[in-house]
């Protein structure tokens, strides 16, 4: 060997070494696909895509009213019109054949089956929509997965307290069951409520979305507390009256940041972020999943900043034994929804609110990449932490994946269509769903790609674009183009994971290196 080429080995070797990550966050990028009965599903919610807002005898929703309102949101935007989905279903349809998804979330307008929110008001020709979309995916061989709840309460319900008044449980059930029973027979997947976190907190919490009430320390809890106890309801309706003859499975959808301690090696961190996972996941995974009733940490939490306020009573309404046997057990599988992480460190809050309450502060790594919207930073390892602890806390349930995706903002078509950090998202947040089921035995049975379409975004309009399919809102048409990243999600999917293509010269390319290595040493060893 000459000189120069002793050199290449042991640069190589070097180099080789250096790609083996030492420390920090496992990157390593995992080959291999998914278990065979793994599914594959894309999502939207009925007042993000359909528009139709007046049409059919639909009634208003809050969603409708807090648009109308000037100031609310970004831009004035309104779903309106929305994507049009509720008229061009069957063209959303040939984009998700074209994906391949064997599933598709999607939720029902309250209001277009119970205008004002009660059945007295029975209408349907809201029924005969969902039943020809449903019907529509099936002769396409998608399965529909409903929500039953995606934010958009009937505004005549929101007149009486909205999800503060517990009258709301009643009609919830009423709505569900009707659902169940007209829908049922064709629809085998159910999801009550969608995020009801982001429902109490941004709705009832902070105001920033509909119906924009700022209660954090007190209609947060009440929300959560109404909801809770009306996804248990619908639960044991389903369970009771329909799972015998329609065989379907019903669960809730929660939503969860990863809560990283700042500090590992500091217990305070560990507590608080531990604390955060609690007050944003266990508010509703804890009753449901594990004894019917909040976690410990957050109970006591609450009852102790209510007490130095001088109240008499804890902030967050309590459940009584009956209500704790009739929420414990209320599933069929754990529905999530990620997107991000934080870091966590404790904090002491001079005021009162569910933010407050639980002691602790949010921390964004500078160095984790960002997307199109300020709360959401790119960190796919979080993905992976989140699911063991769901695993670890939860008892061990199938997990159905019913969102992950980001946002990007662009200015042009041509930059939205050119996606390369979506499909950097997906490709990276995937793969740790993939390390999740091969290297740490977490049941995850399905991945959901939000969203479908670009669609309104809430209270940021139209301005924050998450869809697999560009959607040019300027267009009375509303013409869908493929992103790059559905090509790429495509073809995950028809490979059902990462196939490790490369294979044989990647095996041969590290045989290469490893002898190198072995080379470089011996000749080193010579020459010292
Ligand atoms: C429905 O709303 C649209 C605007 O989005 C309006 O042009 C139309 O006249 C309304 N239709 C009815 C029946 O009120
Ligand atoms: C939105 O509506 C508000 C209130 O009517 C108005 O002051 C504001 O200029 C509007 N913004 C845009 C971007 O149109
Ligand atoms: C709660 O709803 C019921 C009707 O279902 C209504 O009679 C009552 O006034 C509501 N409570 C509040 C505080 O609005
Ligand atoms: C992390 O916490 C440990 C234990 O409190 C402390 O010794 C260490 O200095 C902290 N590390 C940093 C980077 O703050
Ligand atoms: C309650 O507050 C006291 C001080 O006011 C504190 O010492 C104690 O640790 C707190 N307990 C909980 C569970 O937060």
């Amino acid at each position: 060997m000459r000189l120069s080429q002793v050199g290449a080995c042991v640069l190589l070797a070097v180099v080789s070494i250096q790609l083996v990550p030492c420390k920090g966050q496992a990157t390593e990028f995992l080959f291999g696909t998914f278990p065979d009965n793994f599914w594959w599903s894309t999502a939207t919610s009925s007042y993000q895509i359909e528009g139709a807002w007046n049409v059919s005898g639909k009634g208003l929703n809050i969603w409708d009213t807090y648009c109308h309102v000037g100031g609310n949101v970004n831009n004035n935007d309104t779903g309106d019109v929305a994507c049009d989905s509720y008229n061009k279903y069957d063209e959303d349809i040939k984009l998700m054949k074209e994906l391949g998804v064997s599933h598709y979330r999607f939720s029902i307008s309250w209001a277009r089956i119970f205008p004002d929110g009660t059945k007295a008001s029975y209408n349907q020709a809201g029924i005969d929509h969902y039943e020809k979309l449903v019907d529509a995916l099936k002769a396409n061989d998608i399965i529909p997965m409903i929500t039953l709840y995606h934010w958009d309460l009937p505004q005549a319900l929101q007149d009486m307290g909205g999800w503060t008044n517990e009258s709301l449980i009643g009609h919830f059930n009423d709505y569900a069951d009707v659902m169940f029973e007209k829908l049922g027979p064709k629809v085998d997947l159910w999801l009550t409520f969608n995020e009801p976190f982001v429902v109490c907190w941004l709705g009832y919490g902070v105001g920033a979305h509909a119906p924009g009430i700022k209660e954090a320390g007190t209609s947060t809890y009440e929300c959560a507390h109404t909801i809770i106890k009306s996804h248990a309801k619908a639960w044991h309706t389903y369970d009771t009256k329909y799972r015998a003859t329609q065989k379907g499975k019903i669960g809730i959808t929660l939503d969860s940041d990863w809560k990283e301690a700042f500090n590992a090696s500091n217990p305070d961190d560990v507590a608080a972020a531990d604390r955060a996972m609690q007050f944003k996941l266990g508010w509703f995974a804890h009753p449901i999943f594990v004894n019917g009733d909040y976690p410990e940490v957050m109970k006591a939490a609450v009852y102790n900043k209510s007490m130095a306020q001088g109240l008499d009573a804890s902030r967050q309404p309590s459940f009584t034994e009956a209500e704790k046997q009739e929420i414990k057990g209320t599933h069929d599988f754990f529905g999530l929804n990620h997107y991000t992480t934080q870091l966590i460190e404790p904090r002491d809050w001079e005021f009162e609110s569910w933010e407050q309450d639980q002691e602790a502060k949010e921390i964004r790594d500078p160095s984790w990449p960002d997307s199109g919207s300020d709360w959401l930073k790119v960190v796919p390892w979080g993905l992976r932490k989140l699911l063991s602890f769901v695993k670890d806390n939860y008892g061990n349930q199938e997990i159905i994946i019913t969102e992950n995706g980001v946002s990007i903002q662009s200015n042009t078509k041509e930059d939205a269509l050119n996606d390369q950090a979506r499909i950097d998202y997906y490709r990276g947040y995937i793969n740790e769903v993939l390390k999740a089921i091969r290297l740490d035995n977490v049941n995850v049975i399905a991945y959901t790609a939000w969203s479908l379409l670009d669609n309104f975004e809430w209270s940021r309009g139209y301005a924050e674009r998450f869809g697999l399919h560009y959607v040019d809102f300027d267009d009375p048409a509303r013409p869908r183009t493929a992103k790059e990243s559905a090509k790429y999600i495509k073809q995950l999917i028809k490979d059902h994971g990462f196939p490790d293509t490369s294979g044989g010269s990647k095996k041969q390319g590290s045989a290469i290196v490893g002898l190198c290595s072995v080379l470089g040493v011996i000749l080193l060893k010579l020459f010292n």
